[in-house]
C-alpha cells in the first residue's frame, strides 16, 4: 500500500507532489512526506496525518523551491504512524532521499549489519535500512546511484515500489519495482512517477509501468533506462498512450468519491457491456473469453479467487456460473488459498478478480495457480495493472477510477462482467435455448435504467439510516443471489462506519444468530420475489416474534413483507440472478449515510486502504 509520487523537470514540484499525494491518498493515509531540491540541498517535510496535514506543514516550515522533488503517503506496515517513520527517508550521510511502498522483510539482519557497520537509525521502518544499504553499497563499491540501487536490491527479500536521488546528482531519480506498482509518466523533457497515473494525467497521457523485477533510471534529458534487477539486461520501454481523463478522477460535485461512485453505477453497468452485449444480434463478444473459449468449456471447475467486495463478486459468480452455465465453481480467499497448497490441475481455469488489480494475495494465488497449469482470467478494473498484465487473458470492468475505499461500483460492474461470460458459456454449451439467451441479454440491457430508479430511492434510505445510525452490531440477511449481498452489505457498513455487521444466509439465522435478536438488533433483509421468498417470508417472521427490527429490501408493489417489517425500501422486479445488481444499492446507500452521521471519513475510513499490496 502507500502512495508514491515524483518528479523531475522544469516546473515546481511541490504543487505537482501535493496534489499527486492527494489522488493517491485512496492507498494510504496514516501520514505523509516530501523531499524537494532546491538547487542545493534536500529540504524535508513529513508529519503524522493526511496530506492536508503535510500541506500545513510544509508550507510554514520549509522552501518550496525546486524541479526535483518526491513524496509519499503512507499506510504502516513497519513502525507506527508518527513524523519520523513516515517517508521520505534520508540516508546517514543526507545525501540520498527515498519513497517506498512495500515490505523489506528481511530489513532486521541487514539493519543488524548496517549498525555493526556504524549506520545509526532514527525510525522504525523498513526503508530506512534500505537508503542506508544503497548508500553503503555506493560507497564500498564505489558505484554510481543506479548501480548501488541494483546491487542493494539484489540483497532484500521483500516487495517494493522505490524512488531515490542523489543530492550530488540531481538530473537523475531511480526507481524499481516488485510487486508494488510503479507509473512513469513521460512529458517533454519532463518525468513524473506515482504508483498510478493519476498524478500526472493532467500533464502527459504517456507513461509505462514497470514490471516486476525492473529499475528504471530517469535522466533529464536523456532516454528512459531500463534494466532487470537480477541479470543487468536491457528492457525496451513500453510507452502507451492512456485514456483516462482528469474529470473521471475528481468528485465531480458531490461530497464524497464514494457517493459519486454510487451513482455512477447506472452508467459503469452499461460502460461494462457497452460493445460486448449485441442483444439485438444475440451476441455477446468478449475476446479474451472467445480465443479461450475452449478452455473454459473443457475445464473441470472454475476457481474464483478474490478478497473482500471482489470475493463477494465472485460468490454472486458462483451462483450465476452454476445456475445459468451449470459449471462447477469453488469461490476461494485468495489469502487461504495461496497457502493451503490446493489441488490445481491444467483442467481448471481461475478467474481472479480485483477492482485495482494490485492485490498482493490475489496476484501470489494467481501465479501459484499458473504454476500448476491452470489457465488464468483476470476481471480488473484498473487497466494496466499488474494483474491484468499476470494473467493469461481477462475482461476489464470498465467502471472508471473507483477512488472511495469502499468499493461500489467495482461490486457491480464486476457482476457485470461474470454474468456476460456466464451467458456465454450457458449458450456455447446449449444450456440455454437462443429464447432464454435473448431474454437474458435483453434483461441485462434494462439494468442501468433499473439502478437510476433504485438511486431514487436515497432519501428513503437517508431516512432508515437516522433511525438505525447509533446500533452497536447489525444482521443482514439474504439467501440465494443474495446471499453475497449480505455479505456485502454488512462489510459496507463495517468498514466506514464502523458499526459490527454480520452478514448470513437468512436460513442459518436459527444456527446460531437468532441469539442476537432482541428489539435492539437491525436486521436488514433481503426478501425480493424471487429468491426463495416463501422461505425470508418465514425468516422474518422468527425475526419479528423476537421482536427485532425488520429493514426489508423488497420487489416493488411487495404487501407480504411490507405488513411485517419496520421499514422497506423497493427495488424493480428483475431475473433473480440479476437481484444482486440492485438489492445493493440501497444497502450501499445506507452504510453511506450512517457513516456521515456518525461523523465517519466516508472515503477514507480509518485503518484501511484502496490497494492491498501487502500480504
Ligand atoms: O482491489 P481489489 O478488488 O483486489 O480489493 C479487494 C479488497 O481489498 C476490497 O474489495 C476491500 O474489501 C474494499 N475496501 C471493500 O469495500
Amino acid at each position: 500500500m502507500c502512495g508514491i509520487v515524483g518528479y523531475i523537470g522544469h516546473r515546481d514540484a511541490y504543487p505537482i507532489i501535493i496534489k499527486g499525494l492527494q489522488r493517491l491518498e485512496y492507498r494510504g493515509y496514516d501520514s505523509a512526506g516530501v523531499a524537494l531540491y532546491d538547487g542545493n540541498s534536500i529540504n524535508l517535510s513529513k508529519t503524522k496525518g493526511k496530506v492536508d496535514d503535510l500541506k500545513s506543514k510544509s508550507e510554514s516550515t520549509i522552501s518550496l523551491k525546486g524541479s526535483l522533488g518526491i513524496g509519499h503517503t503512507r499506510w504502516a506496515t513497519h513502525g507506527v504512524p508518527n513524523d519520523v517513520n513516515s517517508h521520505p527517508h534520508l540516508s546517514n550521510s543526507g545525501e540520498l532521499v527515498i519513497i517506498h511502498n512495500g515490505i523489506i522483510e528481511n530489513y532486521d539482519s541487514i539493519k543488524k549489519e548496517l549498525i555493526k557497520r556504524g549506520y545509526t537509525f532514527h525510525s522504525d521502518t523498513d526503508t530506512e535500512v534500505l537508503v542506508n544499504l544503497i548508500e553503503e553499497v555506493k560507497n564500498q563499491e564505489g558505484v554510481k546511484l543506479g548501480k548501488a540501487v541494483q546491487i542493494a536490491l539484489n540483497q532484500v527479500v521483500g516487495a517494493y515500489a522505490i524512488a531515490v536521488f542523489d543530492v550530488k546528482k540531481p538530473d537523475e531519480i531511480v526507481v524499481a519495482k516488485l510487486g508494488s506498482p510503479l507509473a512513469i509518466g513521460i512529458g517533454q523533457d519532463e518525468f513524473f512517477i506515482a504508483s498510478d497515473a493519476s498524478p500526472f494525467i493532467e500533464f502527459t497521457n504517456n507513461a509505462m509501468y514497470l514490471e516486476d523485477e525492473e529499475m528504471a533510471i530517469i535522466r533529464l534529458g536523456k532516454e528512459i533506462k531500463l534494466r532487470k534487477i537480477k541479470d543487468d539486461s536491457v528492457v525496451y520501454p513500453n510507452i502507451k498512450e492512456l485514456q483516462l481523463n482528469i474529470e473521471e478522477i475528481e468528485k465531480g460535485g458531490y461530497d464524497h468519491f464514494m457517493l459519486k461512485e454510487i451513482y455512477e453505477q447506472p452508467r459503469a453497468i452499461l460502460d461494462t457491456y457497452r460493445g460486448r452485449l449485441l442483444a439485438d444480434k444475440g451476441l455477446i463478444k468478449m475476446a479474451g473469453v472467445d480465443e479461450n473459449i475452449e478452455k473454459f468449456l473443457n475445464a473441470n471447475r472454475i476457481i474464483i479467487v478474490a478478497c473482500g467486495t471482489s470475493w463477494h463478486a465472485g460468490l454472486v459468480a458462483e451462483y450465476i456460473f452454476e445456475d445459468l452455465a451449470r459449471i462447477p465453481v469453488e469461490v476461494e480467499y485468495a489469502s487461504e488459498f495461496r497457502y493451503r497448497n490446493p489441488v490445481i490441475t491444467d483442467k481448471d481455469v481461475l478467474i481472479a478478480i480485483s477492482q485495482s488489480g494490485e492485490t498482493a494475495d490475489t496476484l501470489a494465488a494467481i501465479k501459484l495457480a499458473k504454476e500448476k497449469g491452470a489457465f488464468v482470467f483476470g476481471v480488473c478494473n484498473v487497466v494496466g495493472s499488474s494483474i491484468s498484465r499476470e494473467t493469461d487473458a481477462g475482461a476489464y470492468t470498465h467502471a472508471g477510477p473507483e477512488i472511495g475505499v469502499a468499493s461500489t461500483k467495482a461490486f457491480t460492474t464486476q457482476i457485470t462482467v461474470l454474468t456476460l461470460i456466464a451467458l456465454k458459456l450457458a449458450k456455447e454449451k446449449g444450456v440455454f435455448s437462443q429464447s432464454k439467451y435473448h431474454e437474458f441479454l435483453t434483461e441485462l440491457e434494462n439494468i442501468p435504467s433499473k439502478v437510476e430508479k433504485v438511486l431514487l430511492s436515497n432519501a428513503l434510505v437517508e431516512q432508515v439510516a437516522a433511525v438505525y445510525k447509533d446500533a452497536t452490531n447489525c444482521l443482514y440477511l439474504g439467501r440465494g443471489y443474495n446471499f453475497p449481498v449480505a455479505l456485502e452489505g454488512a462489510l459496507k457498513l463495517k468498514e466506514i462506519s464502523y458499526i459490527h455487521a454480520e452478514g448470513y444466509p437468512a436460513a442459518e439465522m436459527k444456527h446460531g444468530p437468532i441469539a442476537l435478536i432482541d428489539e435492539h438488533m437491525p436486521v436488514f433483509v433481503i426478501a425480493t420475489k424471487k429468491g426463495h421468498y416463501e422461505k425470508v417470508v418465514s425468516n422474518i417472521q422468527e425475526i419479528k416474534s423476537r421482536k427485532g427490527k425488520i429493514i426489508a429490501i423488497v420487489t416493488e408493489g411487495d404487501e407480504m413483507v411490507r405488513d411485517l417489517a419496520d421499514h422497506v425500501i423497493e427495488v424493480p422486479e428483475t431475473f433473480e440472478s440479476l437481484t444482486p445488481l440492485l438489492t445493493t444499492i440501497p444497502l450501499q446507500l445506507l452504510s453511506y449515510h450512517i457513516a456521515l452521521m456518525r461523523g465517519c471519513n466516508v472515503d477514507q475510513p480509518r485503518n484501511l486502504a484502496k490497494s492491498v499490496t501487502v500480504e
